[in-house]
């Protein structure tokens, strides 16, 4: 397992350009299966966890070739309807086969994800959709087993707004007999392009990113090519990065309006943020005022940016309290944080950080994909070397991340090797 060596304290400086969106992919990859054909993908990030959703879908008979950040997929041959549980446990989202199968082959045997590093992140909303939508649906073995001769629209309203199983049951729903209402649905960007994608692939779809989708069936869908959006969270993390550093950078071929609450917050905090059309420059201060965060659904503060933003925090020239009201347990980063020497306290879904003059640099683990871009955060600005263990949780879904801060001027080294 690979590390990173860090050396804290370099002003970041320069441009970084910001890859296609991991999220957006890992939803627009499998709902590929909903038609038979040949899908261009352009903007694809090289990660960890594109190439485990295209291994689950190549298990079912899908061709799929990466040539750099295009992804060719040709869905002819699908002859297999399963998503076994060694795929499903290294990414959940793995779960997002699930509505392609049963809407277009009548079949879905898909393992149920387990928790992940914070705790359960449970699928009933996905699989009370499928019943909604007239799947049988039983769970057996640690497996959610749907059948559906066609699948009937239906009206479903979502108690709790939820990315994937508005993803999920949107895809499931293009192919169903009539029209379908979601309410309640998910408004990211991630599911905004998943359902512009149906619409060129031909759905017929209303109401899109707004919390109520109007889906009205149809009978087949075309193969069409596709160039996936930036990734908001990256952008996110490479400005909280900068600010961190007291640095001054420009993050290019971004979507400033996908990240407009994180700007405002650093706008808060001190930091100058000049917006282009498809860039921003951030010019940080020395260090951070403190900023109170409360995470909530898009178009509020992303929960994946909480980490990064307790990390600014840390050293920010006073107190300040950061809620996740999406998940409540998603803190495992604190007690690494505090490794550095950071003074942070959880109470429930809360922490409340109060700033340290600088943090000092010392070993610690990685446990969650944004938890460990919080701890490179911290090494950059930690005096002394920091070195983040288990670094794979990272490559799931930062491509090239300590390559992109070497060229903003970062002191990062990756070390491979087997011990840590
Ligand atoms: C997506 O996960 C993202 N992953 C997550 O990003 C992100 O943290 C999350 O949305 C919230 O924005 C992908 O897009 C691949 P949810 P998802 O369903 O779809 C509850 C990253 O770092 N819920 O919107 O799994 C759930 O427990 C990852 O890139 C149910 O109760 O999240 C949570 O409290 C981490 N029942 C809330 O909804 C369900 O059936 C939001 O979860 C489903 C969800």
């Amino acid at each position: 397992m690979d590390k990173f060596i860090i050396h804290g304290g370099n002003k970041l400086k320069g441009s970084v350009t910001i890859s296609g969106s991991k999220n957006a992919a890992l939803a627009l990859i499998p709902a590929t299966l909903l038609a038979s054909g040949k899908y261009t993908f352009f903007n694809v990030p090289e990660l960890r966890d594109i190439s485990t959703m295209s291994k689950l879908l190549q298990s079912m008979g899908v061709e799929i070739k990466k040539q750099s950040t295009n992804l060719s997929i040709n869905t002819f041959r699908v002859n297999k309807f399963e998503a076994p549980y060694e795929h499903v446990k290294k990414m959940r989202a793995s779960i997002y086969v699930l509505g392609p199968l049963v809407a277009r082959y009548g079949y879905a045997k898909v393992s149920l994800p387990g928790g992940c590093a914070w705790g359960p992140r449970p699928v009933n909303l996905h699989i009370e959709g499928m019943r909604k939508l007239g799947a049988s649906v039983e769970l057996d073995e640690g497996y959610i087993i749907a059948k559906a001769k066609r699948l009937k629209a239906a009206k479903i309203m979502f108690d709790v707004s939820s990315v994937g199983a508005t993803g999920n049951v949107m895809m499931a729903a293009v192919l169903a007999k009539g029209t379908t209402v979601i309410e309640n649905a998910a408004m990211e960007p991630e599911i905004v392009a998943l359902a512009e994608f149906l619409v060129k692939t031909g759905a017929k779809i209303n109401g899109i990113g707004t919390p109520r989708l109007e889906i009205q069936g149809v009978d087949e869908l075309q193969p069409v090519e596709e160039t996936m959006i930036p990734d908001r969270i990256e952008a996110g993390t490479f400005l909280v990065a900068a600010a961190l550093t007291g640095g001054n950078i420009t993050i290019e071929r971004c979507n400033p309006q996908h990240v407009d609450a994180i700007v405002m917050k650093l706008q808060e905090a001190g930091s100058k943020l000049t917006i282009s059309n498809d860039s921003i420059t951030i010019q940080s201060p020395a260090s951070a005022k403190p900023v109170n965060v409360t995470t909530a659904i898009y178009p509020g503060f992303p929960t994946d940016m909480q980490a990064q933003w307790i990390s600014l925090m840390s050293v920010a020239k006073g107190s300040s309290t950061i809620t996740d009201t999406i998940y409540y347990d998603r803190f495992k980063h604190v007690p690494e944080l505090v490794r550095l020497g950071a003074n942070i306290s959880i109470n429930k879904n809360s922490v409340m950080v109060t700033g340290v003059k600088s943090l000092r640099g010392a070993k610690v683990m990685s446990t969650d994909l944004r938890a460990s871009a919080c701890l490179v955060l911290a090494g950059l600005a930690a005096e002394g070397a920091t070195e983040v263990l288990r670094v794979y949780h990272l490559d799931r879904g930062y491509e090239a991340l300590e390559k992109k801060l070497r060229t903003l001027g970062a002191d990062i080294k990756r070390v491979s090797g087997s011990e840590y």
